[in-house]
């Protein structure tokens, strides 16, 4: 793809995933632009988009005229989303209204004002549930644990069916944990490791909860060229791929990665899971994400320690911006 002719639109691209793609296009000469709501709680934060060419939009999928943002655009990477577990629980209409109703709100403007626009779709590993065997391909059995899991499920599935149906190229990508610089840190509500993140800064213990549970994080950069690969290789278009990151680690083995990156006496303790989390906990969890990589050359760059190095030093200058 020519990213330097390409017109893509970004939903959710204050957001922390969104953003580093706007950061990534904008540098590859794209005319980006970037629709988000500030949902409360979630991970937008103006800061994310600073020093970064795009026109940033303020408007609702759910309620907002989405034709005119639509019109023209080549590439839609489609970002937003509630992605709140607990958030998902507490308010599952809420929770179906941003990734399941408003998504076929977006097809449809979509339709009329992009019929031939190729979409990536930001999809999760959430909706297998606790697996059942590991790793995780894309035919093991969906069985969401959680409300977001099943709201995110018919997001991606109302797009996969606009591909079979109307033979608009679309690929969704279901990722991992994804961690990185512009993450929400604030709290726990985004990824475990950006509450930690924050902690190591400020100086004080983080909490492990659990400890034995494997992941394979995925650092964002890693997870950017990974979208705009799905964006520009045909073949993948009209598929779903699991997208991993580095190999499997323990919550406890990533602290103890983390403590070893931040120096100078940062510490954690652990503890068992919360009753309201253990509820929709997965347990372990890793990708087995070879489908996408053989299908476009994809594999990740950046190790869990590098990563997390990486993070740290981003987040040192502008911790501010980011409470
Ligand atoms: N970060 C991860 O580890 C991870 C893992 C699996 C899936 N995902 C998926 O990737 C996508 C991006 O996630 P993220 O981590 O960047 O989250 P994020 O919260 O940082 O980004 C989502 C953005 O969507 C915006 N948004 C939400 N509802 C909206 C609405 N109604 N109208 C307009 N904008 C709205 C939010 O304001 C936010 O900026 C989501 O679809 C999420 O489900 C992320």
């Amino acid at each position: 793809m020519d990213w330097t002719r390409a017109k893509v639109l970004v939903t959710g691209g204050a957001g922390f995933l969104g953003s580093n793609l706007c950061h990534a296009l904008a540098e590859r000469g794209a005319k980006v632009t970037a629709l988000d709501g500030f949902l409360f709680g979630g991970g937008a934060n103006p800061a994310n988009l600073d020093g970064c060419q795009v026109e940033l939009v303020r408007a609702d999928i759910r309620e907002g005229d989405l034709r005119p943002l639509c019109e023209g655009v080549d590439v839609i990477f489609n970002l937003a989303a509630q992605t709140s577990h607990m958030g998902g629980q507490r308010d599952p209409l809420a929770d179906i209204a941003v990734n399941a109703v408003a998504q076929v709100r977006l097809i449809q403007a979509a339709r009329e004002a992009a019929p031939h626009a190729v979409v990536v779709h930001a999809s999760t590993r959430q909706f297998y549930g606790r697996p059942i065997r590991l790793p995780v391909d894309e035919t093991h059995p969906v069985a969401p644990p959680d409300a977001n899991g099943v709201s995110k499920f018919a997001g991606e599935q109302y797009w996969m069916i606009e591909h079979r149906t109307a033979g608009r190229p679309v690929v969704s990508l279901r990722l991992t944990n994804c961690y990185g610089p512009r993450l929400r840190i604030r709290d726990a509500r985004q990824t475990f490791l950006g509450i930690w993140i924050r902690c190591v800064l400020e100086g004080r213990p983080f909490e492990v909860w659990g400890g034995s549970q494997l992941r394979d994080m995925a650092y964002v950069d890693d997870v950017t060229q990974a979208f705009l690969r799905a964006a520009s290789t045909p073949a993948c278009h009209g598929n779903v791929y699991n997208l991993g990151g580095s190999p499997p680690a323990s919550l406890l083995e990533i602290a103890e990665l983390t403590v070893r990156e931040a120096g100078g006496g940062a510490h954690f303790t652990t503890r068992e899971f919360p009753q309201d989390r253990a509820a929709i906990d997965i347990g372990s969890y890793h990708a087995d994400d070879s489908a996408f990589r053989a299908a476009t050359g994809w594999a990740p760059e950046v190790s869990l320690q590098e990563g997390i190095a990486r993070s740290l030093d981003w987040y040192r200058t502008r911790l501010a911006a980011y409470l």
